[in-house]
């Protein structure tokens, strides 16, 4: 039996562009882009200003972590990238991948769903992925700007599902599918949110912000397998996060920080 395609009605773009909606954020949604990352980084480096949203109902040639790709059907996904000019020391930039996996975590328990954080920022429901993030710093005429950059997979069917550790909003279910402009201003509310409290709230916040990640982040107290760059790889137990945002894994009598990598969740009782 040949299944019906899932509807998959169009962003309502009137809404999701009405400048007063988020003050500082201005979004513009297009059919259908290579990358909303290479998009606004091209823009930033034409001058845009921090607070401007791509959002394409089709990314064709999406990028994602560690030189992946992340490709989704037409309006079955949320992606789209948030332009930002920081102006925090650089020294403290590590932190707005986890600042961004925290705050599309915070937006889909807004919306229901119980999700929790891989580090440094997959979101997960029912331990699989179902959405991920992807910060890149962008060298522009005014300064450094950051990109971030978040796919969220929200109609997908199983079938559709690029790996058996994706999951979608539709699949795991349990919540009724709310609808993707709703969502995707809640994202973005929760990004800026998080956003201006971090960059405008000096010490106090940068703790505060440790603090709620730590809380959202289920890789600590699990035991991990962390894939390193050079095809390394390290067994342990994640023990916390670092001031800088490394994930601190326990092994062999020792810890070590690790500041890039792929977070594997090993069960327990395996
Ligand atoms: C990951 O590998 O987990 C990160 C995936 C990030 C994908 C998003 S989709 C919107 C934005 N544009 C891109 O090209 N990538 C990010």
């Amino acid at each position: 039996m040949i299944s019906e395609p899932p509807a998959r009605p169009p962003l309502d773009a009137a809404r999701a562009t009405r400048a007063t909606l988020l003050p500082g954020v201005r979004v513009e949604v297009v059919a259908e882009a290579p990358s909303t990352n290479a998009l606004v980084a091209e823009r930033a480096q034409a001058g845009a200003e921090e607070g401007l949203v791509v959002v394409a109902e089709h990314q064709t040639a999406g990028r994602g972590r560690l030189d992946r790709t992340w490709e989704t059907p037409a309006r079955s996904a949320l992606t789209f990238s948030l332009l930002l000019r920081p102006t925090v020391p650089l020294a403290t930039w590590p932190w707005l991948p986890l600042l961004a996996g925290y705050a599309v975590d915070k937006a889909l328990k807004a919306a229901g769903f119980e999700a929790s954080v891989k580090w440094p920022n997959d979101v997960l429901l029912d331990d699989r992925k179902v959405a991920g993030v992807l910060v890149e710093r962008v060298e522009t005429p005014a300064g450094p700007a950051a990109v971030v950059g978040v796919g969220l997979n929200v109609g997908m069917t199983a079938e559709e599902l690029p790996v058996p550790e994706a999951t979608s909003l539709a699949v795991a279910g349990g919540v009724d599918l709310p609808d993707r402009t709703d969502l995707l201003l809640g994202l973005l509310a929760s990004l800026w949110e998080s956003y201006t409290a971090w960059q405008e709230g000096g010490e106090l916040a940068a703790g505060r912000l440790a603090e709620s990640y730590a809380a959202a982040c289920a890789t600590i107290g699990r035991p991990v397998r962390v894939q390193l760059p050079a095809d390394r790889t390290l067994c342990g137990t994640a023990t916390g996060i670092d001031a800088s945002g490394r994930l601190l894994v326990e092994h062999d009598g020792e810890t070590t920080a690790v500041s890039a990598g792929d977070v594997v969740h090993v069960r327990a009782d395996v």
